[in-house]
């Protein structure tokens, strides 16, 4: 194996605020922007920077545009999606291209012998019976039929991303605002040999799982995190715990999700006797 990598940065549930305002006390822009230059600062060779939903709070126009500015100089070309809290068309705006001609914020990408699918599991006409869970609907669901078949012409195996999980994970809350279609999404990959993968944001929290036999890996927000209260809670529970991104790295025929906790210490790697 030699020194290159084929290596993803990913930001999930970013969670942007208006000017002077805070979550549980914690600014999501200052959070966002020293995980960022964290990432980008040990990770120069990373190919793509995913953010995968929840940019904003409450995909509000001030959100975006206090957002777009911490962006202007990443050297790594950014893919974006939508999670619940944003707003498709103030976020198409802010991204030009984002938006496919569907109107979805979906898109496909090389990373190194990989196809990266990133889904757009944003429901904004209420398909999905409550207001925060997520909906993949015929249009995004052909889209995801007609990649998949392009990538096994490719011979390329896949990696999916999605900002709500298909799967329960053990906060009622949460499951209960998960993807309303899970069985859409989860039928299709389990079909598909070459499918490998699923990342997803949502939960504010660092959870391995297994769904119907797919790996999937969520990835915290780079500000509040989720507790570790198990069973009822409500999904606005949160706690200021480490921010952290994730790396995704393509090696030979193995997929590797690490996650970076950043602002924990001097970060200073020390050998001891
Ligand atoms: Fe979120």
């Amino acid at each position: 194996m030699g020194e290159h990598f084929d290596k993803a940065l990913i930001f999930t549930d970013l969670h942007i605020v208006s000017e002077g305002e805070t979550i549980i006390g914690l600014d999501p822009l200052a959070r966002f922007s020293e995980g960022l230059a964290h990432a980008l600062d040990r990770h120069p060779d990373a190919q793509h920077l995913i953010l995968l939903g929840d940019l904003t709070h409450t995909g509000a126009q001030a959100e975006y545009d206090r957002l777009i500015p911490v962006l202007a100089d990443c050297p790594v070309p950014i893919t974006v999606t939508m999670g619940n809290h944003d707003t498709r068309a103030i976020l198409g705006a802010a991204f030009p291209g984002a938006l496919n001609a569907d109107g979805f914020a979906q898109t496909a990408l090389d990373l190194g012998p990989l196809r990266l699918l990133v889904l757009d599991t944003h429901d904004d006409d209420g398909q999905a019976p409550l207001e925060h869970d997520g909906w993949l609907c015929k249009t995004r669901l052909a889209w995801l039929d007609a990649e998949l078949a392009r990538a096994a012409r490719d011979g390329r195996d896949v990696v999916v991303f999605t900002h709500h999980p298909p799967c329960p994970v053990g906060f009622w809350a949460m499951d209960a605002i998960g993807l309303a279609n899970a069985d859409a999404l989860l039928d299709r990959l389990h079909a598909a040999p070459h499918v490998k993968h699923l990342i997803c944001g949502h939960i504010h929290r660092t959870i391995h799982a297994s769904a119907g036999g797919l790996p999937v890996t969520i990835l915290k927000s780079p500000c509040h995190q989720n507790p570790m209260i198990l069973g009822q809670g409500t999904f606005a529970d949160s706690v200021d715990e480490p921010g952290a991104y994730g790396i995704l790295l393509a090696l030979d025929d193995t997929i590797v999700v690490h996650t970076e906790d950043f602002a924990l210490s001097s970060g200073k790697v020390q050998r001891y006797k």
